[in-house]
């Protein structure tokens, strides 16, 4: 198989956009974040988009850009976490999973980046959906690196199990 691009899936939460964008730093490839393209497409923030549209149209917005997006090759794609959830990711894709405990997430994340996550809000709600979502996460995972420790720790593991993929 010779992947045409690479997609970082995980919670939110869990380091998927700065991952991704030291990866492609290192490889030398684009770095493409699906959140901020659907906030610049849509000039709202996700929040904005949520409380005025709803989710149902969010979700819609993300197959839609996922799809546009890897029409081209020789990128590193952040999704939001409950693209894979929702969307089908397009096939010659490396589907890298960015596998954090919630507890470990939830101490990550500054005040600041929860208020951005509407379903972040209620940690019990979030708890459920982290629950409710990892098995698909791991089933439709190429690789999984145990992201519970610094990302300086782990990322070097993505690294080699890349360059030993035919990525274009
Ligand atoms: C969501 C994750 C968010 C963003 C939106 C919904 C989810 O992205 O797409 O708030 O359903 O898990 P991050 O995973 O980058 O936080």
């Amino acid at each position: 198989m010779v992947y045409d691009n690479v997609v970082l899936i995980g919670f939110m939460g869990s380091g998927k956009t700065t991952v991704g964008k030291s990866l492609a730093r290192q490889l030398h490839k684009k770095f493409m974040d699906v959140d901020t393209i659907i906030e610049n497409e849509q000039g709202s923030s996700i929040t904005e988009i949520f409380e005025d549209k709803g989710e149902e149209y969010f979700r819609s917005l993300e197959q839609k850009y996922i799809n546009e997006l890897t029409q081209k090759k020789g990128q590193v794609i952040a999704t939001g976490g409950g693209l894979p959830i929702h969307s089908v990711i397009p096939e010659k894709s490396l589907v890298i999973y960015i596998d954090a405990d919630f507890d470990v997430i939830l101490k990550r994340l500054s005040t600041k980046e929860r208020d951005k996550r509407p379903l972040l809000q209620d940690v019990a709600r979030a708890k459920g959906l982290y629950h409710e979502r990892v098995n698909t996460y791991k089933e439709l995972a190429d690789f999984r690196v145990d992201a519970n420790q610094s990302i300086q720790t782990f990322i070097h593991v993505i690294f080699d199990y890349i360059l030993d993929q035919r990525v274009l």
